[in-house]
């Protein structure tokens, strides 16, 4: 059974020093006296309140960024290093979100240099792939995330792809309270599989954790999450909610239905 994993992602909120202390604080008390086991929760607040977030994040919830530069240093205005996230204690960083993709532009070979970039500081990716509602109606999202997959992966050890977290997010789903059925969850699951699969073996694609994003909620868990077996959840707009954060957390901690029996099973 792989790990199961909650990632809630801030966005661009919260707008203030003041409200980030909010939101922590009420995270802290929601936690306090509660237990969130067998998955590891990770929320990527905006880069300007990383810092505050690395001081005061409560034990057992772990730090991400929303993004990460290719390169090392030098003359990258606005970029952010993986050597600026490793040193504020950033184990994980979302890359290729949809929102970056769609307003940053940002392309599947850039995609593919952050994920290297990342990789080398010992940062793991959560790497998003999706289909744009246009592939979907095309017949063309296999081949979408597909090849998606295949160009963030490459030049990626099989070791080190073992460290990639993999969030299939549907692009029409996020911010936008459509989700997709749980077959089609699961079809794109077994699609992402297979392309690792053939990049690395079965072996190794079994252990790459496969979440799913877009308009997650509480109540929406047994669709998106446990009947397509999938290996957690990357929440937006929920994530806002620290109690809603947590309560998705436990839920998915205590279901165990992330083993990749069925998925495509190889000896
Ligand atoms: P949402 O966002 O849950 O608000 O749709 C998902 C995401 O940030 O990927």
């Amino acid at each position: 059974m792989n790990k199961r994993y909650v990632i809630g992602n801030l966005k661009m909120n919260p707008n203030s020093v003041s409200e980030t202390e909010q939101y922590l604080s009420t995270l802290r008390k929601e936690l306090f006296g509660k237990r969130i086991d067998g998955v590891e929760t990770v929320v990527t607040p905006p880069s300007v309140y990383l810092e505050r977030f690395s001081r005061e994040l409560p034990e057992h919830i772990l730090l991400g960024a929303q993004d990460v530069f290719w390169e090392k240093e030098g003359s990258f205005t606005g970029q952010v290093s993986t050597a600026m996230l490793r040193d504020l204690h950033c184990g994980f960083t979302l890359i290729g979100h949809s929102e970056r993709r769609t307003y940053g532009h940002e392309t599947d070979m850039e995609v593919g240099w952050k994920v290297r970039a990342a990789l080398h500081e010992n940062i793991r990716p959560i790497l998003c792939v999706g289909e744009t509602s246009e592939e979907r109606d095309r017949g063309e999202e296999a081949d979408s995330v597909s090849k998606q997959v295949t160009l963030a992966f490459h030049e990626v050890s099989p070791l080190m792809a073992e460290r990639i977290l993999v969030a299939y997010e549907p692009r029409w789903a996020i911010g936008t309270d459509a989700t997709p059925e749980s077959e089609d969850i699961l079809e794109m699951r077994i699609v992402i599989h297979r392309a690792l699969a053939e990049l690395y073996g079965p072996a190794v694609a079994d252990k790459i954790p496969v979440l799913y994003g877009g308009s997650v909620k509480a109540a929406l868990l047994d669709r998106v999450c446990f009947e397509p077996r999938m290996d957690g959840v990357l929440v937006g707009r929920e994530s806002l909610y620290p109690h809603e954060l947590i309560r998705i957390a436990q839920s998915v901690g205590a279901y165990g239905v992330s083993e990749s029996d069925g998925i495509e099973h190889h000896s």
